[in-house]
Protein backbone atom coordinates (compact mmCIF):
# COMPACT_ATOMS: atom_id res chain seq x y z
CA UNK A 1 0.00 0.00 0.00
CA UNK A 2 1.53 3.41 -0.86
CA UNK A 3 0.75 5.88 1.89
CA UNK A 4 1.26 9.50 3.03
CA UNK A 5 1.74 10.82 6.56
CA UNK A 6 -0.74 13.78 6.68
CA UNK A 7 0.10 16.22 10.14
CA UNK A 8 -2.23 19.00 11.23
CA UNK A 9 -0.18 20.81 13.35
CA UNK A 10 -2.48 23.08 15.66
CA UNK A 11 -2.23 25.67 18.73
CA UNK A 12 -3.41 22.91 21.33
CA UNK A 13 -3.20 19.34 19.97
CA UNK A 14 -0.82 17.81 16.35
CA UNK A 15 -2.61 15.15 15.06
CA UNK A 16 -0.57 12.40 12.82
CA UNK A 17 -2.52 10.42 10.34
CA UNK A 18 -1.91 7.48 7.78
CA UNK A 19 -3.65 7.83 4.61
CA UNK A 20 -3.36 6.54 0.97
CA UNK A 21 -4.87 9.10 -1.83
CA UNK A 22 -8.23 7.66 -1.44
CA UNK A 23 -8.79 9.10 1.70
CA UNK A 24 -8.85 5.85 3.54
CA UNK A 25 -6.44 6.78 7.02
CA UNK A 26 -5.11 3.65 8.38
CA UNK A 27 -3.79 4.97 11.56
CA UNK A 28 -4.34 8.27 13.32
CA UNK A 29 -2.92 9.41 16.52
CA UNK A 30 -1.33 12.69 17.90
CA UNK A 31 0.46 14.24 20.48
CA UNK A 32 0.17 17.80 22.48
CA UNK A 33 1.45 21.08 20.94
CA UNK A 34 1.20 23.25 23.81
CA UNK A 35 3.00 21.09 26.14
CA UNK A 36 5.92 22.02 23.78
CA UNK A 37 8.23 25.44 23.63
CA UNK A 38 11.16 24.01 22.11
CA UNK A 39 11.07 23.27 18.84
CA UNK A 40 13.31 20.23 19.23
CA UNK A 41 11.63 18.60 21.60
CA UNK A 42 8.37 19.04 19.69
CA UNK A 43 10.14 17.61 16.88
CA UNK A 44 11.85 14.71 18.66
CA UNK A 45 8.08 13.87 20.32
CA UNK A 46 6.37 13.66 16.61
CA UNK A 47 9.04 11.68 14.97
CA UNK A 48 8.59 9.21 17.64
CA UNK A 49 4.61 9.39 16.84
CA UNK A 50 4.88 9.05 12.96
CA UNK A 51 7.12 6.57 13.59
CA UNK A 52 5.04 4.67 16.08
CA UNK A 53 1.96 4.54 13.75
CA UNK A 54 3.82 3.81 10.75
CA UNK A 55 5.12 0.12 12.69
CA UNK A 56 1.01 -0.43 13.55
CA UNK A 57 0.71 -1.08 9.56
CA UNK A 58 2.13 -3.67 7.60
CA UNK A 59 2.46 -3.39 3.86
CA UNK A 60 2.95 0.08 3.87
CA UNK A 61 5.34 2.18 1.37
CA UNK A 62 5.60 5.73 2.65
CA UNK A 63 6.03 8.63 -0.16
CA UNK A 64 5.94 11.49 1.83
CA UNK A 65 4.43 13.72 4.79
CA UNK A 66 2.39 16.78 3.93
CA UNK A 67 2.09 19.19 6.93
CA UNK A 68 -0.80 21.77 7.90
CA UNK A 69 0.40 24.81 10.41
CA UNK A 70 -0.97 27.87 11.63
CA UNK A 71 0.91 30.21 9.89
CA UNK A 72 2.49 27.46 7.89
CA UNK A 73 4.09 28.85 4.48
CA UNK A 74 4.02 26.92 1.22
CA UNK A 75 6.58 28.25 -0.59
CA UNK A 76 9.05 28.73 2.67
CA UNK A 77 8.26 25.14 4.05
CA UNK A 78 8.45 27.40 7.20
CA UNK A 79 5.91 28.45 10.02
CA UNK A 80 6.45 31.70 10.14
CA UNK A 81 5.67 33.78 13.17
CA UNK A 82 2.65 31.78 14.55
CA UNK A 83 0.63 33.81 17.40
CA UNK A 84 -0.86 30.86 18.49
CA UNK A 85 2.17 28.77 18.68
CA UNK A 86 4.88 28.52 21.49
CA UNK A 87 7.47 28.26 18.48
CA UNK A 88 8.40 31.77 17.82
CA UNK A 89 10.10 33.19 14.78
CA UNK A 90 10.27 31.57 12.15
CA UNK A 91 10.41 27.34 12.13
CA UNK A 92 11.81 25.67 9.31
CA UNK A 93 9.69 22.42 9.65
CA UNK A 94 10.54 20.89 6.16
CA UNK A 95 13.97 21.58 6.67
CA UNK A 96 13.78 19.47 10.23
CA UNK A 97 11.84 17.11 8.61
CA UNK A 98 14.25 15.91 5.93
CA UNK A 99 16.87 15.87 8.14
CA UNK A 100 14.81 13.04 9.75
CA UNK A 101 13.41 11.42 6.84
CA UNK A 102 14.30 10.84 2.99
CA UNK A 103 10.64 10.49 1.77
CA UNK A 104 10.26 11.84 -1.78
CA UNK A 105 7.76 14.11 -0.77
CA UNK A 106 7.80 16.13 2.04
CA UNK A 107 5.70 19.70 2.40
CA UNK A 108 4.16 22.27 4.73
CA UNK A 109 1.09 24.80 4.34
CA UNK A 110 -1.05 26.70 6.03
CA UNK A 111 -3.44 24.58 8.43
CA UNK A 112 -6.67 26.20 7.07
CA UNK A 113 -5.65 25.79 3.66
CA UNK A 114 -4.84 21.95 4.20
CA UNK A 115 -8.40 22.08 5.36
CA UNK A 116 -9.49 23.37 2.01
CA UNK A 117 -7.62 20.90 0.33
CA UNK A 118 -9.53 18.27 2.00
CA UNK A 119 -12.72 19.38 1.58
CA UNK A 120 -12.34 19.77 -1.93
CA UNK A 121 -10.65 16.26 -2.48
CA UNK A 122 -12.37 14.54 0.42
CA UNK A 123 -15.24 16.01 1.52
CA UNK A 124 -18.47 18.73 0.30
CA UNK A 125 -16.51 21.01 -2.20
CA UNK A 126 -16.20 18.21 -4.39
CA UNK A 127 -16.37 19.54 -7.85
CA UNK A 128 -16.84 23.29 -6.88
CA UNK A 129 -14.61 25.73 -7.80
CA UNK A 130 -15.20 28.39 -5.43
CA UNK A 131 -15.17 28.64 -1.61
CA UNK A 132 -13.71 29.64 1.27
CA UNK A 133 -12.74 27.50 4.02
CA UNK A 134 -12.78 28.64 7.25
CA UNK A 135 -11.79 27.18 10.45
CA UNK A 136 -12.65 28.36 13.80
CA UNK A 137 -10.00 26.55 16.37
CA UNK A 138 -7.43 28.08 18.77
CA UNK A 139 -7.40 31.07 15.89
CA UNK A 140 -9.58 31.47 13.12
CA UNK A 141 -8.02 30.75 9.77
CA UNK A 142 -8.82 30.16 5.65
CA UNK A 143 -8.04 28.47 2.81
CA UNK A 144 -9.62 30.55 -0.14
CA UNK A 145 -10.22 28.58 -3.62
CA UNK A 146 -10.89 30.54 -6.45
CA UNK A 147 -11.38 29.08 -10.18
CA UNK A 148 -10.40 25.60 -8.27
CA UNK A 149 -7.40 26.43 -7.04
CA UNK A 150 -5.61 27.10 -3.47
CA UNK A 151 -4.79 31.02 -3.91
CA UNK A 152 -1.31 30.99 -1.99
CA UNK A 153 -0.65 34.58 -3.10
CA UNK A 154 2.67 36.15 -3.81
CA UNK A 155 3.92 35.12 -0.57
CA UNK A 156 2.59 32.60 0.38
CA UNK A 157 0.56 34.09 3.07
CA UNK A 158 -2.80 34.62 1.40
CA UNK A 159 -6.08 34.04 3.19
CA UNK A 160 -4.77 35.37 6.27
CA UNK A 161 -8.75 36.14 7.11
CA UNK A 162 -8.51 35.54 11.03
CA UNK A 163 -6.47 38.97 11.68
CA UNK A 164 -8.98 40.96 9.43
CA UNK A 165 -9.89 44.07 11.86
CA UNK A 166 -13.61 43.02 12.87
CA UNK A 167 -13.95 45.63 15.65
CA UNK A 168 -11.55 48.73 15.71
CA UNK A 169 -9.71 48.97 19.11
CA UNK A 170 -11.34 45.79 20.00
CA UNK A 171 -9.81 42.70 21.80
CA UNK A 172 -6.15 42.14 21.75
CA UNK A 173 -4.62 39.86 19.69
CA UNK A 174 -1.88 37.72 19.35
CA UNK A 175 -0.62 39.18 16.57
CA UNK A 176 0.18 42.40 18.44
CA UNK A 177 -3.00 44.27 16.94
CA UNK A 178 -6.58 45.00 18.19
CA UNK A 179 -9.91 43.59 17.17
CA UNK A 180 -8.76 40.80 14.66
CA UNK A 181 -11.42 38.47 13.65
CA UNK A 182 -9.94 35.30 15.60
CA UNK A 183 -10.36 37.62 19.07
CA UNK A 184 -14.21 37.24 18.65
CA UNK A 185 -14.76 34.40 16.61
CA UNK A 186 -12.44 31.60 16.80
CA UNK A 187 -13.26 28.87 19.66
CA UNK A 188 -11.29 31.33 21.87
CA UNK A 189 -12.87 34.43 20.87
CA UNK A 190 -16.21 32.21 22.25
CA UNK A 191 -14.51 31.74 25.23
CA UNK A 192 -13.79 35.32 25.53
CA UNK A 193 -17.44 36.49 24.72
CA UNK A 194 -18.55 34.01 27.24
CA UNK A 195 -16.11 35.67 30.12
CA UNK A 196 -17.07 38.97 28.67
CA UNK A 197 -20.94 38.49 29.20
CA UNK A 198 -19.87 36.91 32.73
CA UNK A 199 -18.74 39.84 33.90
CA UNK A 200 -20.86 42.72 32.48
CA UNK A 201 -24.56 40.95 32.03
CA UNK A 202 -26.72 39.16 34.94
CA UNK A 203 -28.06 37.01 32.53
CA UNK A 204 -28.01 33.75 34.20
CA UNK A 205 -25.61 30.70 33.22
CA UNK A 206 -23.93 27.72 34.31
CA UNK A 207 -20.94 28.40 32.96
CA UNK A 208 -20.93 30.97 35.96
CA UNK A 209 -19.79 28.21 37.81
CA UNK A 210 -16.75 26.87 35.86
CA UNK A 211 -13.36 28.62 35.82
CA UNK A 212 -12.83 31.22 33.10
CA UNK A 213 -9.48 29.27 32.01
CA UNK A 214 -11.69 25.97 31.31
CA UNK A 215 -14.83 27.12 29.48
CA UNK A 216 -14.36 25.15 26.06
CA UNK A 217 -16.61 26.24 23.02
CA UNK A 218 -17.90 22.40 23.48
CA UNK A 219 -19.24 23.10 26.78
CA UNK A 220 -20.88 26.91 25.28
CA UNK A 221 -22.64 25.21 22.18
CA UNK A 222 -24.00 22.06 25.21
CA UNK A 223 -24.94 25.12 27.71
CA UNK A 224 -26.71 26.64 24.71
CA UNK A 225 -28.36 23.83 23.20
CA UNK A 226 -30.09 23.09 26.85
CA UNK A 227 -31.41 26.94 26.46
CA UNK A 228 -28.59 29.08 28.62
CA UNK A 229 -29.39 32.24 28.30
CA UNK A 230 -25.94 33.75 28.64
CA UNK A 231 -24.39 31.09 25.87
CA UNK A 232 -27.16 31.71 23.45
CA UNK A 233 -26.06 35.70 23.34
CA UNK A 234 -22.34 34.47 23.02
CA UNK A 235 -23.10 32.52 19.85
CA UNK A 236 -25.26 35.59 18.59
CA UNK A 237 -22.38 37.38 18.93
CA UNK A 238 -20.23 35.45 17.44
CA UNK A 239 -22.70 34.76 14.23
CA UNK A 240 -23.11 38.67 14.12
CA UNK A 241 -19.31 39.66 13.61
CA UNK A 242 -18.89 36.53 11.72
CA UNK A 243 -21.80 36.93 9.29
CA UNK A 244 -20.44 40.57 8.21
CA UNK A 245 -17.16 38.99 7.94
CA UNK A 246 -18.15 36.76 5.74
CA UNK A 247 -20.62 39.48 3.89
CA UNK A 248 -17.36 41.33 3.48
CA UNK A 249 -15.26 38.10 2.39
CA UNK A 250 -17.53 37.45 -0.66
CA UNK A 251 -16.89 40.88 -2.49
CA UNK A 252 -12.97 39.60 -2.56
CA UNK A 253 -13.95 36.47 -4.64
CA UNK A 254 -17.73 35.48 -5.09
CA UNK A 255 -17.52 32.05 -3.18
CA UNK A 256 -20.39 29.39 -3.64
CA UNK A 257 -19.64 28.65 -0.25
CA UNK A 258 -17.82 28.98 3.38
CA UNK A 259 -17.36 26.07 5.01
CA UNK A 260 -17.02 25.89 8.97
CA UNK A 261 -14.43 23.51 10.19
CA UNK A 262 -13.46 23.28 14.09
CA UNK A 263 -14.34 23.98 17.60
CA UNK A 264 -16.93 26.08 16.75
CA UNK A 265 -18.50 25.05 13.96
CA UNK A 266 -19.11 21.67 16.09
CA UNK A 267 -21.92 23.42 17.60
CA UNK A 268 -23.91 23.26 13.68
CA UNK A 269 -26.80 25.04 13.51
CA UNK A 270 -26.54 26.68 16.75
CA UNK A 271 -23.81 29.10 14.50
CA UNK A 272 -24.69 28.32 10.94
CA UNK A 273 -27.99 30.19 10.91
CA UNK A 274 -27.91 33.26 12.89
CA UNK A 275 -24.06 33.52 10.78
CA UNK A 276 -26.14 32.98 7.63
CA UNK A 277 -28.71 35.00 8.79
CA UNK A 278 -26.27 38.05 9.49
CA UNK A 279 -24.26 37.78 6.69
CA UNK A 280 -27.41 38.04 4.13
CA UNK A 281 -28.53 41.07 6.11
CA UNK A 282 -24.84 42.60 5.44
CA UNK A 283 -24.44 41.27 2.37
CA UNK A 284 -23.90 43.72 -0.98
CA UNK A 285 -27.71 42.50 -2.80
CA UNK A 286 -25.61 41.11 -5.65
CA UNK A 287 -24.56 38.37 -3.91
CA UNK A 288 -27.57 37.94 -1.46
CA UNK A 289 -28.99 34.13 -1.05
CA UNK A 290 -26.51 33.05 -3.54
CA UNK A 291 -23.81 32.06 -0.91
CA UNK A 292 -24.23 29.31 1.48
CA UNK A 293 -22.36 28.72 4.52
CA UNK A 294 -21.68 24.87 5.30
CA UNK A 295 -20.40 22.67 8.13
CA UNK A 296 -17.56 20.47 7.14
CA UNK A 297 -18.29 17.52 6.02
CA UNK A 298 -15.52 14.98 6.62
CA UNK A 299 -15.07 14.21 10.46
CA UNK A 300 -13.40 16.36 12.93
CA UNK A 301 -9.36 15.59 13.12
CA UNK A 302 -9.61 14.37 9.34
CA UNK A 303 -9.76 17.13 7.06
CA UNK A 304 -6.99 18.56 8.07
CA UNK A 305 -5.16 15.84 8.06
CA UNK A 306 -6.65 14.38 4.42
CA UNK A 307 -5.59 17.97 3.39
CA UNK A 308 -1.67 17.77 4.53
CA UNK A 309 -1.60 14.14 3.69
CA UNK A 310 -2.99 15.78 -0.33
CA UNK A 311 -0.14 17.75 -0.03
CA UNK A 312 2.12 14.95 -0.55
CA UNK A 313 0.08 13.33 -4.14
CA UNK A 314 0.27 17.01 -5.57
CA UNK A 315 3.85 17.19 -4.75
CA UNK A 316 4.83 14.08 -6.85
CA UNK A 317 2.32 14.45 -9.75
CA UNK A 318 4.42 17.61 -9.58
CA UNK A 319 8.31 16.13 -9.67
CA UNK A 320 6.57 13.29 -12.42
CA UNK A 321 5.59 15.92 -14.58
CA UNK A 322 8.97 17.75 -15.01
CA UNK A 323 11.17 14.30 -15.19
C1 LIG B 1 -2.99 32.20 11.89
C2 LIG B 1 -3.35 31.44 10.62
C3 LIG B 1 -3.99 30.13 10.98
C4 LIG B 1 -5.14 30.32 11.96
C5 LIG B 1 -5.72 29.00 12.42
C6 LIG B 1 -4.21 32.32 12.78
O1 LIG B 1 -3.86 32.98 13.94
O2 LIG B 1 -2.50 33.49 11.58
O3 LIG B 1 -2.19 31.20 9.84
O4 LIG B 1 -4.46 29.51 9.80
O5 LIG B 1 -4.72 31.05 13.08
O6 LIG B 1 -4.78 28.24 13.07
NA1 LIG C 1 -4.77 30.18 4.64
ZN1 LIG D 1 -4.52 39.37 14.77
Amino acid sequence: KEVAIGIDIGGTNTVVGIVDQKGHVFASGGISTAAYDDIDDYSEALFAEIDRLVDTISDIKVLGIGIGAPNGNYYSGAIEFAPNLKFKGVVPLVEIFKRRYDYPAIALTNDANAAAIGEMIYGGAKGMKNFIMITLGTGLGSGIVINGELVYGHDGFAGELGHVIAVPNGRQCGCGRKGCLETYCSATGLTRTVSALIGSTQLPSSLRDVKASEITSKMIYEAAMEGDELAKEAFRMTAEILGKALADATAFSSPEAFFLFGGVANAGDTIIKPTKKYMEEHMLSIYRNKVQIIKSELPGAHAAVLGASSLVWKELEAAAQHA
